[in-house]
């Protein structure tokens, strides 16, 4: 064991590789975490507005999903099947179907990818060029998709891209995110141009990959009708509509699906993270029931269906989605969202609210200061992240299951945070 605080650093540093990221702007060692808070090796305990990136959408240990996951263990529950049958598999699968599929009228096969977002949209993309047989796939300014070549090649950062080396990142062509131009150019033409010119150079697309609300790239929120749009635009043009549910989705932005109340119903939605409920690993890729035209293993992978994640998820279903209650306590807890963001909005000029529902932040104009925000809000006991090509984005994540009063104590830790960093920022200004 590691005695102090020095060796603990030293072996990451030693050991560990320059991948690491998170880590970095938050350099504490965690070692337990419950609801919204999570405890540090000196005993701090940190309110967590990141929420393991929208992993952990329930808080950390939700205590049905814990109890049944260690009865699922303490029985010998099956911990790992391939993706053979199990009675957890079918118990999940019945509850999916029952509780979110058939009560939004909505009819998905579930294809159990491996067990990370990316890869549920490896299978996406995969799945659509070969239903078209076609291979360029739209993907649009600001997305991310993921970090394996397939999905990087649909990531816009330049950043995240220049982890391929000169690998190629191909068969994808690039369109605006509504507001790309800023809010008087219609992006919805100019795609809809460059798709019936003959001559643009685009090849007829196998695909439309986006987010509903952008998670990494500055939280632009795409309107009902411009979404509309697109899922026009794949069907005039023989395209597949994949909308990446991974980060907006199970009750991000309100309802379980992103998608759900724009009247649009994609062919492929890749969904992750929270969908385990309790941040294990788990991805699924929904698939229209026509275009589920995969032969036995064509995508193929150990780990497809977390074993204990369809125990933790069946729970997470159960508990959040039989009934409405849970989809309105976020809107509630949005609006509370809304009002603390403009309140430190105002601190900053020509600051703008950006994002929807539990998934919002406020772009304070520069990556430095937003990094500033984040990098003293943590010193207080809060861990929230940036978003944004400049990292510009202060972005919130809580954890939809935080009580009122501590999301009231995050938002004030989040104020006090702002003024800490714009006093210092105003004072260096008038030096
Ligand atoms: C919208 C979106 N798609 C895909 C991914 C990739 O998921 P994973 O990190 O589990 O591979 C992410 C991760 O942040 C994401 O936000």
């Amino acid at each position: 064991m590691p005695k102090d605080m020095n060796d603990i650093v030293s072996i990451f540093e030693r050991r560990e590789s320059e991948a690491r990221s998170y880590c970095r702007g938050m350099p504490a060692t965690f070692t337990s975490a419950s609801g919204s808070e999570i405890t540090d090796d000196t005993g701090k305990t940190y309110i967590d507005f990141l929420a393991g990136c929208s992993s952990l959408n329930y808080g950390h240990n939700d205590p049905d999903m814990k109890s049944a996951l260690i009865d699922h263990i303490a029985n010998d529950g099956i911990t790992h099947g391939l993706d053979m049958y199990t009675d957890t598999k079918a118990a999940f699968l019945e509850t999916f179907e029952e509780k979110i599929l058939e009560p939004r009228g909505l009819d998905y096969k579930v294809m159990m990818t491996g067990p990370t977002g990316t890869n549920a949209v490896e299978a996406a993309m995969k799945l659509a060029r070969k239903v078209t047989r076609r291979r360029n796939i739209v993907a649009f300014t600001n997305g991310f998709h993921g970090m394996t070549m397939g999905a990087l090649s649909c990531t816009g950062n330049a950043g995240k891209r220049a982890g391929a080396g000169a690998g190629p990142l191909c068969g994808v062509s690039r369109m605006p995110f509504e507001g790309a131009f800023g809010e008087d150019v219609d992006t919805l033409a100019q795609i809809e141009m460059m798709l019936d010119n003959p001559s643009s150079g685009i090849d007829a697309p196998a695909a439309f990959i986006l987010e509903p609300v952008q998670g990494e790239g500055g939280l632009n929120a795409a309107s009902t009708e411009w979404m509309q749009g697109i899922a026009r635009l794949a069907k005039k043009h023989g395209a597949l509509l994949i909308v990446d549910d991974i980060q907006a989705g199970c009750g991000r932005t309100g309802p379980f699906f992103s998608f759900e109340k724009m009247g649009i119903e994609p062919d492929l939605v890749p969904l992750a993270k929270s969908l385990s409920g309790m941040g294990l690993p788990f991805a699924a890729l929904l698939v229209k029931p026509e275009h589920d035209i995969w032969k036995p293993a064509e995508h193929n992978g150990t780990f497809r269906g977390n074993t204990h994640a369809f125990v933790t998820a069946r729970v997470a279903i159960e508990k959040f989605w039989s009934d409405d209650r849970f989809e309105k306590e976020i809107g509630e807890k949005a609006e509370m969202l809304t009002g603390a963001l403009n309140d430190i909005a105002a601190l900053v000029p020509g600051a703008k609210l950006k994002g929807r529902g539990m998934m919002q932040g406020v772009d304070v104009g520069s990556g430095d200061l937003a990094g500033d925000i984040c990098a003293r809000a943590f010193e207080k006991g809060l861990i929230i992240e940036t978003s944004g090509a400049h990292d510009e984005v202060v972005k919130v994540l809580a954890p939809l299951t935080t009580p009122k009063d501590t999301l009231r104590k995050g938002f004030n830790i989040l104020l006090d945070a702002a003024n800490d960093v714009l006093s210092a920022h105003n004072k260096i200004a008038a030096e």
